[in-house]
């Protein structure tokens, strides 16, 4: 999480895609670039005219190697209406910096450093510095498991803040939050109401977008029972795959498992599961967190709702079933017939 946002001018790797390659989305040269923004799943540029910084038309896609377009259509995010249908008049200060930086400062447009740094998750850290002791920083590990998860939640989420304008702009991220704060007196999860598919949430509340894992976070059951985003994730980076504590086939029998009060209800996981040991549906994940968030065209994060999602529900709103994801030559009927053959799910439920 350390290096989202690099200056080209100290980084020259950090440009991904060769600029010299003629392409029609691509109007820009490499020295109108000032910031690069990410390396994982998509790459975005910026330009800097006097102290603001504007996206540039074309973003990366990294895993497909190909350039996209890039501009926010009005009817998409919340604030896409209220600013000019023109990148050069959305600067990225009330837009991205503050989920991108340390201490933005929309009056001064400056910070204290880019990127996610430690003052995010561990309050302002100064008197922290001049008297080390545990009451001088916030250690999100003794929170009450509601702000633990904040910790997170104020920038893995879609959401606005409770009052528009602040100082005269349209601001996407919560302003003047930090952890010795409450985030919900900052910010508000994006609405949804059930039934309804939204430019953000499936009609079941589930997100359909990427950067909404607390967004769906919240609805698990897990949640309610005091388990945080850092119960499986170490955001000082791990050897694994998206900072899990441990690979995904071990993460979640931590707490789970034949016998175990949290479930799975069965005799064995794979009594559980219908799939052999080893195979891919006999991963957790497969079924309670499948890949339908969007974050590029042809990309999706996985969902943290931890629900699984019933044929039923994909026929009805179109919520793509985790079994033919899998199994794309099968229909969704026969995924109906299937479960209703594993004797131990309940048929009342899947019909729902
Ligand atoms: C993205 C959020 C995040 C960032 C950034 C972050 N931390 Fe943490 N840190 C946490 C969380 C969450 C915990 C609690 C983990 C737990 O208890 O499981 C923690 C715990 C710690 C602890 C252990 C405290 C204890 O009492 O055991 C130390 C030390 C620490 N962080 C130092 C740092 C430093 C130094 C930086 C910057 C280089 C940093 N952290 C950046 C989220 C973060
Ligand atoms: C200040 C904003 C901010 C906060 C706070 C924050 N994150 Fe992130 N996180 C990011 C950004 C930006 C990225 C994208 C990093 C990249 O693409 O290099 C990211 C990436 C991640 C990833 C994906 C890493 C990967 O390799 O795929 C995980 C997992 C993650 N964050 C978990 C957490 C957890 C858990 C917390 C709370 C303890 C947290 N984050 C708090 C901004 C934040
Ligand atoms: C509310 C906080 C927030 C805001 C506002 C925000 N981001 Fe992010 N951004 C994140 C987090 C968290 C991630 C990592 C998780 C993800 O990609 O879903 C991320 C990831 C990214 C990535 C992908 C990184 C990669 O390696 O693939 C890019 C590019 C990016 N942001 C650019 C932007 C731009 C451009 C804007 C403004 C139009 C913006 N962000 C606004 C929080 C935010
Ligand atoms: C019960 C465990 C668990 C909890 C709680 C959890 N996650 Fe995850 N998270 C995972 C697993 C498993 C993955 C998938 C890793 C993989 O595919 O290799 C993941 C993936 C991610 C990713 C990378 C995108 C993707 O889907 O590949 C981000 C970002 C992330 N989680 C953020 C969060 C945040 C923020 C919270 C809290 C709001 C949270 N997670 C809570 C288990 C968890
Ligand atoms: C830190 C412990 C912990 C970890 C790790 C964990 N869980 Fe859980 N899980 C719980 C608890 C506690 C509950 C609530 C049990 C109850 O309802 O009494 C729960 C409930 C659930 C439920 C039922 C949810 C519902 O809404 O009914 C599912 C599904 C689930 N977990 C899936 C997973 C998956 C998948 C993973 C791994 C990615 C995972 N869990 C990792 C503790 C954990
Ligand atoms: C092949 C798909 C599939 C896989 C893989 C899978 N589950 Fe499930 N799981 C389900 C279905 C279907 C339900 C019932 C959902 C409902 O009633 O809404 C369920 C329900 C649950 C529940 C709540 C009910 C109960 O029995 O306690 C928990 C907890 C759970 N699963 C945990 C896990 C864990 C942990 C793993 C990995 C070891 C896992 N599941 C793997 C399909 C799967
Ligand atoms: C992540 C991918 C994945 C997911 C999700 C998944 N499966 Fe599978 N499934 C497999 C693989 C791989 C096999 C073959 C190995 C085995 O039998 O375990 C298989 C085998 C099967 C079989 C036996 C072989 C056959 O085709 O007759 C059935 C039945 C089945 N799956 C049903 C389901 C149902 C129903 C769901 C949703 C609840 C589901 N699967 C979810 C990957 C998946």
């Amino acid at each position: 999480m350390a290096n989202v946002v690099r200056d080209p001018a100290q980084d020259p790797e950090a440009i991904l895609p060769d600029l010299s390659k003629a392409n029609p989305l691509v109007t820009f040269t490499k020295q109108d670039i000032a910031f690069v923004y990410g390396s994982k799943w998509k790459q975005r540029y910026f330009t800097k005219v006097g102290d603001d910084y504007f996206p540039l038309p074309a973003q990366w896609d990294v895993a497909h190697s190909k350039w996209l377009p890039y501009f926010v259509k009005s009817g998409t995010d919340w604030w896409s209406g209220l600013y000019p249908a023109d990148n050069m008049k959305r600067p990225t200060g009330p837009l991205c910096d503050g989920c991108h930086s340390v201490n933005y400062n929309l009056r001064t447009r400056t910070v204290t450093e880019w990127n996610v740094g430690c003052e995010r998750c561990h309050g302002p850290g100064s008197v922290h510095v001049k008297s080390p002791a545990r009451d001088t920083i916030v250690n999100p590990g003794r929170l009450d498991p509601v702000r633990a998860s904040d910790t997170c939640i104020q920038c893995h989420s879609q959401g606005r803040p409770p009052r528009d304008p602040i100082e005269g702009q349209h601001v996407d991220w919560p302003v003047g939050f930090n952890m010795r704060n409450h985030l919900s007196d900052f910010w508000q999860l994006e609405e949804h109401r059930l039934g309804e598919t939204s430019f953000t949430h499936f009609a079941d509340g589930t997100a359909h977008k990427n950067r909404m894992q607390g967004n769906d976070f919240v609805q698990s059951a897990m949640y309610t029972h005091g388990v945080t985003c850092f119960s499986c994730h170490d955001p000082h980076g791990t050897s694994y795959d998206a900072d899990l504590l441990r690979p995904p086939s071990e993460m979640c029998l931590q707490c789970h498992g034949p016998g175990s009060p949290n479930g799975p209800h069965a005799a064995s996981i794979t009594e559980h599961t219908h799939h052999k040991a080893g195979s891919e549906g006999n991963e957790c994940v497969a079924c309670h967190m499948p890949r339908i968030e969007q974050t590029t065209p042809d990309d999706f994060v996985r969902s943290h709702t931890f629900r699984f999602i019933t044929p039923a529900m994909t026929e009805r709103s179109k919520i793509p079933s985790p079994c033919t994801s899998c199994h794309t030559e099968k229909t969704i009927t026969w995924a109906t017939q299937t479960l209703e053959g594993w004797s131990e799910r309940s048929p009342w439920r899947m019909r729902e």
